[in-house]
């Protein structure tokens, strides 16, 4: 039993990309480790500093993680700002964290390029309070797409620094999270490249059954095949990728072959798609709005994580101050 921990940004929404490829294996991960997922509210400050509306784009995320079956009696599930222990170890490490090397990460030299008018001290610190919230649990493993390589990574440098000033084997150095068999990769309805969040391209859990159709009924397609047996060109694929993640197999062979016969018609296959989806989604989308509309039930979870991650970053916390030299008189 390894201590996992996961931060969850609260902007934009879930989509079938997130759902099939990354969602089913926190629900495994959860399963087998001790996990701390939360929802990285502080950071989220470094862009939005002025949000329109915080409360709701976090209560948003935590009922559309919930929903897909994040299981607060499993995992320790809360806010950052809930775990105000976090803030402080941030600060300690930010006495060992230099301005040249954070001027030199990735994503902050990318943040400069997109909000000159914003480049806040909070942006160039980011990988410190990311260091804070993965080592304050003394995790093992952080699952990290590509984009958050380098954060860990600095993660593991701010553990090794510490270990290295104040002579202790005190952090241990978080290394990613592998998911074994490769990620479900789910394609776009734009014809080329995987789901995101552009418009056009995704399918969202919130997506009601009318907005859904349409957009796979807008999914990229072409003039259809005029050979028999012919290779599918990568927009058409991406339909049937879709479709064997969420159609009967019976149903997937009986449109390959009308394409193989130069017999399938786009809008018949489309509709079937748009049927299958929302199938699978409707039951998460019910979830979603039903966990939404139960302020109750969010109290209770966010209560009951915030006190288990407390209690774990707590420790941390005391023991940090009584390694750097802190003392009561
Ligand atoms: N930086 C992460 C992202 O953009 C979010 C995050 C914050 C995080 N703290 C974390 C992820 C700690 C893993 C562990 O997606």
């Amino acid at each position: 039993m390894e201590t996992v921990v996961s931060g969850i940004r609260p902007t934009g929404n879930l989509h079938l990309g997130n759902y099939f490829g990354a969602m089913e294996n926190f629900i495994k991960m959860q399963n087998e480790n001790n996990c701390y997922f939360f929802i990285a509210d502080y950071h989220s400050l470094t862009t939005h500093p002025t949000p329109g509306d915080l409360h709701g784009s976090v209560k948003q995320v935590l009922a559309e993680y919930l929903a897909c079956g994040l299981d607060p009696e499993k995992a320790t599930i809360y806010l950052q700002s809930d775990v105000p222990e976090v803030t402080e170890l941030y600060l300690l490490l930010n006495m060992n964290a230099y301005v040249g090397e954070l001027e030199r990460t990735t994503s902050f030299k990318d943040k400069i390029r997109k909000q000159p008018e914003n480049v806040n001290a909070g942006l160039l610190t980011y990988p410190v309070l990311m260091a804070a919230d993965i080592i304050i649990h003394n995790a093992a493993k952080v699952p990290v797409g590509k984009d958050q390589e380098q954060h860990l990574e600095m993660a593991r440098k701010f553990a090794r620094r510490f270990n290295n000033m104040y002579k202790v084997e005190y952090f241990t150095e978080p290394q990613p999270y592998n998911f074994g068999e490769a990620l479900i990769k789910i394609p776009g309805l734009d014809g080329t490249g995987k789901m995101g969040k552009s418009e056009g391209n995704g399918i969202f859990l919130i997506d009601d059954e009318k907005v859904l159709k349409k957009k796979v009924m807008r999914a990229v397609t072409d003039s259809g095949p005029t050979e028999m047996n012919s290779e599918m060109p990568e927009p058409i694929q991406n339909l049937f990728t879709l479709m064997d993640v969420v159609s009967e197999k019976s149903t997937i062979d009986s449109y390959k072959e009308k394409y193989a016969n130069c017999e399938i018609r786009y809008g018949d296959l489309k509709k079937q798609l748009a049927q299958d989806i929302n199938k699978v989604v409707a039951p998460i989308r019910e979830e979603i709005n039903a966990i939404k509309s139960n302020d109750d039930y969010l109290r209770k979870v966010a209560k009951m994580g915030a006190e288990k991650a407390r209690e774990s970053a707590s420790k941390t916390v005391k023991e940090v101050r009584e390694i750097i030299g802190f003392k009561p008189f």
